[in-house]
């Protein structure tokens, strides 16, 4: 009876354990296809073939966040940010976090 205790801890610890490491890269995962629209402007991969479109590869978390809430809130309004606005206004704030993840986690996978 002991033993079987100890097996179902052990085991529910192994699922907590993976469930981590699993929803962080769910997070990479969801950002990736939500990220879909943006790309047609900053890039599949971040960085954009166009001047007037930023890079967002391995940009900072924190960053990328704040900016999309300033988008959304019309605190950033000069240059094109008129396009950025109407793309923030379609995201929650866990669109904008899930994202923004994607985007800060491209640029730091190990150099090869
Ligand atoms: C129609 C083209 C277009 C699309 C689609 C688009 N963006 Fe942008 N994005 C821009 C432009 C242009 C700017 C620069 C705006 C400015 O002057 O503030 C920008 C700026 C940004 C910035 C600020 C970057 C910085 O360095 O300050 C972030 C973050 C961003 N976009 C995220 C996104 C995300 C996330 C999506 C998808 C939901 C998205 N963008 C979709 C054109 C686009």
């Amino acid at each position: 009876m002991r033993l079987f205790v100890l097996i179902i801890l052990g085991f529910s610890a192994n699922v907590f354990a993976q469930d981590n490491s699993v929803s962080q890269d769910t997070q990479f995962e969801v950002g990736k296809a939500k990220a879909k629209v943006c790309m047609t402007c900053h890039g599949e991969d971040g960085i954009s073939t166009l001047d007037p479109y930023p890079n967002l590869r391995g940009q900072k978390l924190g960053y990328l966040i704040s900016s999309l809430k300033d988008y959304k809130a019309r605190e950033r309004t000069s240059g094109l940010a008129i396009l950025m606005q109407q793309q923030a206004d379609s995201l929650s704030d866990q669109d904008i976090e899930d994202i923004s993840y994607f985007f800060s986690k491209i640029g730091q996978e190990p150099q090869q």
